[in-house]
């Protein structure tokens, strides 16, 4: 299977809860490495940006206030399957629906404040990881 990359952000409602270290374990011990990571704090035109696709729905304003009201960290993670598999550790976009055993299941607090985000296919990971970083900030294996 091919070594892939996917976007990962930890999210404001985690790193206000003091997560970040907790969650970052829980990719490693997934066999995700981290490649790249930075935290930053989103202004509004680069939260608008980055869920462009989802602006004209009924979530999209609160959901860019809420990404821009406290620093996110956001990393490269990479692994065989990556994408797939990211998701799958993360659990369903709604904490309710999540699977036992997920980050969302355990930490999230609503479809919301559902502590991170993930690419959801190669297209999307490509664009994701592409807005936050350049290739020399992505550490080779
Ligand atoms: S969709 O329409 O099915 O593509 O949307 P979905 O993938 O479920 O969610 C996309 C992102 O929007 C956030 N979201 C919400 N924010 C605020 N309020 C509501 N009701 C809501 N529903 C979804 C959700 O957290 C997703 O963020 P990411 O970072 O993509 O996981």
């Amino acid at each position: 299977m091919a070594l892939e990359r996917t976007l990962s952000i930890i999210k404001p409602d985690a790193a206000e809860r003091n997560l970040v270290g907790r969650i970052l374990s829980r990719f490693e011990e997934n066999g995700f490495r981290i490649v790249a990571m930075k935290m930053l704090r989103l202004n509004q035109a680069q939260a608008e940006g980055f869920y462009a696709e989802h602006q004209g729905k009924e979530f999209f304003a609160p959901l860019v206030e809420y990404m821009m009201s406290a620093p996110i960290v956001v990393l490269v993670l990479e692994k065989e399957n990556a994408i797939k598999d990211y998701r799958t550790l993360i659990g369903t976009t709604n904490p309710e629906t999540a699977a036992e055993g997920t980050i969302r299941k355990e930490f999230a607090e609503s479809q919301r404040r559902n502590s991170v985000h993930g690419s959801d296919s190669a297209e999307s990971a490509a664009r994701e990881i592409a807005y936050f970083f350049v290739e020399s900030e992505i550490s080779p294996r």
